[in-house]
């Protein structure tokens, strides 16, 4: 690599997995299954093709780095619905900035926000371990020091705050936290999250929630961290909440996505986007609005994926610590070492999944993914229950 503050990020987890498996080739006369990558891969509603068809005019134009004042509208009123929000804490022109999906904008959040020092030291960006692995490459890439906190069974999947001292505390100056987490499907409760954002306050550092899987549950709709500023008071310094359409609605080719939260923050945000960004394409836009003020397709997408929850209780029973996730599609399964059961997994019953232990980081000797593969619910029931009986056999 050419800048090396890039050095310590290695090859990403899927890089990893295909060299695992580059030259084992699955038994022959069998159907392989791709559990590995968390593509939503049920239909989206009809409507999304028609919008971006009637307003394919608008390609001949250049969009704006804000967006579309309706799209910016549908989110708030989406998050005030979403959350149960006092009317009017979110307000479209301050605290929503659209997004090509998420991905782009946790990493870039970054490089607006973190400083070169802080407390006179390195500022610190603090992950859960494991973690989405664009969180790492943004830590890196603003000149951070990344901090890997354990998100394990003993601290219920998620990472406790508590353990830092005050020093590591003054240093931090960007949390990311993903909740419900990708990948075991913990998620914060509205206490955990008001912890988490009076100690964000009190050391002045920057909330990076990540709520990309908030709508996908089988119980309980999962609470996220504007819940937290509402039961503070409203005001949303210090935090910035991450939504995106690709998994609510089953579009991840679409790119669209808010982050949405401080004024501020936003501000330098968005001053950095003028610079880096492409941005969303104006149908895109259309279809987006639609998506955000329709939830009977996302009550359906709920519907199909507790079926498969369902399944997997039934073909897994309590085999590989199996947990329902509170939010996510994934399963998260303890099989002592997850790159030998990707291996075996991928030879012997053509099931392709990703093993824990590339979606975290060793600290102090410790691979708190390793004994884990992840295994993504994202086919149809009648694909995800063949392939988890694949699985189960062949483990
Ligand atoms: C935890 C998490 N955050 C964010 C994203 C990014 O999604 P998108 O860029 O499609 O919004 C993903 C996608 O896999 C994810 O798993």
């Amino acid at each position: 690599m050419l800048n090396d503050r890039l050095e310590g990020l290695g090859a990403g987890p899927f890089q990893r997995l295909a060299t695992l498996l580059a030259d084992v080739r699955p038994a022959v006369n069998r159907p392989s299954f791709d559990l590995a990558i968390g593509e939503p891969r049920h239909a989206y509603p009809e409507f999304v093709g028609a919008l971006i068809n009637d307003n394919r005019h608008l390609y001949g134009r250049y969009p704006s780095a804000l967006g579309t004042p309706e799209y910016r509208s549908a989110c708030a009123d989406w998050l005030t619905n979403r959350f149960r929000l006092p009317t009017g804490m979110i307000a479209a022109d301050r605290h929503i900035v659209p997004l090509n999906g998420t991905r782009e904008g946790l990493f870039l959040l970054a490089l607006a926000v973190v400083p070169s020092r802080k407390a006179a030291g390195t500022p610190l960006v603090l992950l859960p371990n494991p973690f989405y692995h664009p969180y790492a490459g943004a830590a890196f890439a603003a000149g951070g020091e990344p901090r890997y906190l354990p998100a394990v069974e003993r601290n219920g999947f998620l990472p406790d705050f508590g353990t830092l001292n005050e020093a590591d505390l003054a240093r931090t100056v960007l949390v990311y936290l993903c909740s419900p987490a990708n990948p075991q499907g913990s998620a914060a409760d509205v206490n955990y999250l008001t912890r988490l954002v009076e100690l964000a306050r009190a050391h002045d550092f920057v909330l990076a929630i990540d709520e990309c899987y908030s709508e996908i549950y089988t119980e309980r709709a999962p609470s996220g961290a504007l819940e937290a500023c509402a039961r503070l008071g409203g005001s949303l310094k210090n935090v910035l909440v991450f939504h995106s359409l690709s998994k609510r609605s089953s579009v991840p080719g679409l790119r669209c996505g808010f982050v949405a939260g401080d004024p501020d923050l936003l501000k330098s945000f968005v001053a950095l986007r003028h610079y880096a960004c492409a941005q969303i394409p104006l149908p895109i836009f259309a279809a987006g609005t639609a998506l955000w003020r329709d939830e009977a397709h996302v009550e359906t997408n709920r519907a199909l994926y507790r079926a498969k929850f369902d399944a997997a209780e039934r073909i897994l029973s309590n085999r590989f610590g199996y947990r329902r996730p509170a939010g996510s599609f994934f399963l998260w399964l303890d099989v002592v070492d997850g790159e030998k059961a990707a291996l075996r997994l991928w030879r012997d019953g053509g099931v392709r999944v990703i093993p824990g232990g590339y979606l975290s980081r060793p600290v102090d000797g410790e691979n708190p993914g390793q004994r884990y593969i992840r295994v993504a619910l994202v086919d149809d029931l009648e694909k995800t229950e063949a392939a988890l009986g694949a699985l189960q056999r062949t483990l």
